[in-house]
């Protein structure tokens, strides 16, 4: 099969596409066709090496962790799942390898492919819906009728945690440039533009949640209330001295695998409740290209690699 590896870190040149023998499913392991992969920026900050500190990766190392497909093997003792079952889910990022034609998952971390969607439109859900909605309740403890802010809006987290903290009934606002407005509005946001405002300017907000970085997370630091949350996937927070003074909660966190919490997803976008934009497909040899697209920082929704 082919699949997209490193054989160490690098620019998008140390990614090679290239054949390799298909994983064999061992005990509680599970192999999928894959129809579709996301892309997010983790893929290429694990192939340039910025997480080696945290995440010892063995090479060659296939990229990729957000998948959607059909099983076509299970190991021994894999009681969910069965052949031909279409599923998503995304593996542990030590492991990845989604970026490829076959793909090999833990059992726990897939869950059946939401009804009347698209394999496609599913891959893009599982790492993006999961850190939104880590971000905003896991972490963030956000209520219906409260004000949320979101930094990143018309990202693939940010796009995500617009649509769940409106379908639980709170109100959002969502920092993003001015060609993402009508996008962010869509989503159930009021769009504020970042390029044109050094401080954002919005009513006393409950949860800020930064998908950013601790820049924008600076800006926007004024619109959250005393005592207010600050939430953060990009791992900084505003100084100790700020936050002590206004009295912030904090949390900065990392998402782990899970096949049970993409069922509580599944409900979400069943309902229509959400949705994720797919703004571009590349093939599986166009990998470095992807992940060029992705490092831009200006993706709208998600970007996919169909193998
Ligand atoms: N902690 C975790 O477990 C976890 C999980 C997933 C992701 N993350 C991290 O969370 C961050 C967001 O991930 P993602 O997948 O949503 O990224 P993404 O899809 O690549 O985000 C791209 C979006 O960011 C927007 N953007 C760029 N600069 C901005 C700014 N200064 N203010 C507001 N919006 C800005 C862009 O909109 P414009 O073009 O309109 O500027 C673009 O739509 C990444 O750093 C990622 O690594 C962490």
């Amino acid at each position: 099969m082919k699949a997209a590896r490193i054989y160490g870190y690098g620019g998008p040149s140390a990614v090679v596409v290239e054949e390799m023998d298909q994983p064999v499913a061992g005990p509680g392991e599970v192999v999928v066709r894959v129809a579709a992969a996301a892309v997010n920026p983790v893929d290429w900050k694990l192939r340039e090496g910025f997480l080696r500190q945290q995440l010892h990766l063995r090479f060659p190392f296939t990229l990729g962790c957000d998948l959607s497909g059909v099983v076509v093997e299970v190991g021994q003792g894999v009681t969910e799942w069965s052949t031909g079952d279409a599923i998503y889910g995304y593996p542990h990022l030590l492991r990845c390898g989604a970026f490829a034609e076959y793909a090999l998952m833990l059992e726990g971390e897939l869950a059946p492919a939401p009804a009347g969607f698209s394999l496609a439109e599913a891959a893009a859900l599982p790492v993006a819906s999961i850190t939104a909605w880590d971000g905003l309740f896991t972490h963030g403890a956000l209520r219906a009728g409260e004000r949320v802010l979101v930094l990143g809006g018309a990202g693939g987290v940010g796009s995500a945690a617009i649509q769940l903290a409106r379908a639980v009934g709170a109100e959002v606002w969502a920092t993003t440039s001015r060609r993402n407005f009508e996008f962010v509005a869509a989503l159930g946001a009021t769009p504020i533009d970042y390029q044109t405002q050094t401080a954002v300017a919005v009513p006393p907000i409950d949860l800020l949640l930064d998908c950013v970085g601790i820049k924008a997370g600076m800006a926007a630091l004024g619109g959250l209330r005393p005592g207010g949350r600050y939430v953060t996937s990009v791992y900084e927070l505003p100084p100790a001295e700020v936050l002590r003074e206004r009295k912030l909660k904090t949390a900065v966190f990392g998402i782990q695998p899970s096949g049970q919490r993409l069922r509580g997803i599944n409900s979400f976008v069943e309902q229509g409740a959400l949705r994720m934009n797919i703004e571009r497909e590349f093939s599986l040899t166009e990998t470095r290209a992807a992940l060029e697209a992705s490092q831009t920082g200006r993706t709208r929704g998600k970007l996919l690699i169909r193998p």
